[in-house]
């Protein structure tokens, strides 16, 4: 198996990790010195959100230069040393790629918008005004408004996101060849991999057809979401692009590819690739879109399985900096199970940092408001910023994350929840991620094995793993009371969501207790 398969992966937000200089932010510095803390937990794989320069209008996601590090996070040496620093513990990392779009103040836009003759201007997306003058056509930015920009070389050009943020032209060699050279310089700088942002979104419709209306779509639905983006995303182009970057990828050894897809679990299955490989990992949200109940997880982890090519590898996602943190769905009960259900899943879990200590949504208050989509199409619950608060470290008021004022609010349970308290509690829910981390790697099969599942009933979700080194039955009760657990057999007690037993031999059928989670090797 390959280190991606069996890997335990953990987002970081730099800027919401560790600060060093008391600026309120995070940075490299910071981060290379809480390595330590990522060794104890287990962790195998870090990915980073965008630490280039950037003007950081959308989270470093408006990218001014591919090749650097902004000054913000550090220097390329610091990212060196952290490459390095990582590797030394065996701890592998990914970056962002951002292949739709660049910021305006990127040398290529600068330069793509000085004239409708200068040498750059096909590397972004221009068109011709619409019959009234107005935009080309009806397209939508997904952070609102139309999705053209009127610019004063005479011509709109097309942003998906915010209008600092232009679509780069994929139709152009020259710029598929420019990409291939960023992905280059970091795959030399020692990066395991890439994690692709919006890659279903890399062309768009050449006859630029407006979008039809979304029929779901009621005054509920954000803006943005009112058309169906039958024209703008998952065009059959975008697809070859994403093969052309898994050919530069397979250029160095042992890299991988994981790719942003939003959507439906129908989708996913495109996106690893047919004649030719795309990602290794496209990333499955279906935990975290699911109702919290055993059928329809049972229902939504079967139709992902089922959605994805014969042969490819699975993978899970619970957290990251556009969803909702999981524990204010699911409640700190729940969170343990899902702890248990990620990391004894077939397929690479991924979590982001602060889930492991429950973090829940952080309340930020109107005028601290970060995320451009939040000021942009404000009211209907799309802010990013509640989970993209900073980690907490101590139970400071600062959480031990910066001496300065952090540049989001730290949350209210900042003394309950935070690594060092959770820490030294031999029953808290960092404990139970470490201890359910060291037994995947313990247990081989947790990692390796077949996933069998097994008939949900009476709210408990069961399956077992099974491999040549043996077989194991995972059982979450997801509720807040008893429930008994049909199957019968019996196994030795590997783990606990309540973390109070010593190994001993469970007998099935048997109660679990409200809201217990339990993994058993047979006998
Ligand atoms: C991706 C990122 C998101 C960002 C957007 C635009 O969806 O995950 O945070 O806003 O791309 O780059």
């Amino acid at each position: 198996m390959k280190w991606w398969q069996v890997g335990v992966v953990y987002e970081i937000a730099p800027i919401s990790f560790q600060d060093s200089n008391g600026d309120g932010k995070g940075d490299l510095a910071g981060l290379i010195n809480r390595i330590g803390y990522l060794e104890w937990l287990g962790i195998d794989v870090v990915w980073l959100t965008p630490v280039f320069p950037s003007p950081f209008l959308d989270l470093g996601y408006d990218i001014a230069n591919f090749c650097d590090i902004d000054p913000r996070f550090g220097t390329i040496e610091e990212f060196s040393l952290l490459v390095s620093e990582l590797h030394r513990r065996g701890i592998r990392l990914l970056l962002d790629f951002v292949p739709n779009h660049t910021s305006d103040q990127h040398a290529w836009f600068i330069e793509s918008r000085t004239s409708k003759q200068s040498a750059k201007r096909h590397w972004y997306v221009w068109a011709e005004p619409g019959g009234d003058g107005g935009p080309p056509n009806n397209w939508l930015s997904r952070f609102g408004g139309s999705a053209w920009q009127w610019d004063a070389s005479g011509q709109y050009y097309y942003h998906s996101f915010l209008p600092e943020q232009p679509d780069l032209n994929w139709r152009n060699p020259d710029v598929r060849a420019g990409m291939a050279d960023v992905l280059r310089f970091w795959l030399r700088h020692g990066v395991d991999g890439f994690r692709v942002d919006a890659s279903a979104v890399l062309a768009e419709d050449e006859l630029l057809r407006d979008d039809p209306s979304n029929p779901d779509a009621d005054k509920d639905t954000p803006p943005p979401q009112r058309l169906k983006r039958v024209f703008t995303d998952d065009r059959r182009e975008s697809m070859g692009y994403l093969e052309e970057m898994r050919q530069v990828v397979d250029e160095f050894a042992d890299r991988a590819l994981a790719g942003e897809v939003q959507g439906k679990t129908d989708r996913i299955g495109h996106f690893y690739g047919e004649e030719r490989p795309r990602f290794h990992m496209p990333l499955n949200f279906a935990l975290l879109d699911s109702p919290w109940d055993a059928f329809s997880l049972q229902a939504n982890i079967d139709a992902y399985l089922n959605a994805i090519p014969k042969g490819a590898w699975p993978n899970w996602v619970i957290g990251g900096h556009d969803k909702k943190r999981i524990a204010s769905k699911i409640g700190q009960a729940q969170a343990r199970n899902l702890s248990i259900l990620l990391l004894t899943m077939k397929g690479t879990p991924f979590f982001f940092a602060g889930d492991e200590l429950g973090m829940e949504q952080v309340e930020i208050p109107h005028d601290r408001v970060q995320d451009p989509f939040e000021k942009l199409v404000g009211g209907y619950g799309l802010n990013r910023d509640p989970q993209r608060s900073p980690m907490r470290w101590d139970g400071t008021s600062n959480g031990g994350f910066t001496t300065g004022e952090p540049w989001l609010p730290m949350g209210s349970d900042v003394a309950q929840r935070n690594v060092e308290f959770l820490k030294k509690n031999a029953r808290s829910l960092l404990t139970l991620y470490r201890a359910a981390i060291a037994l995947r790697k313990r247990e081989r099969v947790l990692a390796e094995g077949e996933y069998e599942p097994i008939r949900s009933r009476n709210d408990i979700l069961a399956y077992k793993r099974v491999g040549a080194d043996g077989e194991f039955l995972v059982a979450l009760n997801l509720v807040h009371e008893p429930r008994k657990l049909e199957w019968s057999g019996n196994g030795i007690l590997l783990l606990s969501t309540y973390l109070d037993s010593d190994e001993r031999v469970v007998t099935c059928p048997r109660l679990l207790r409200p809201d217990e989670g339990i993994v058993l090797k047979l006998r």
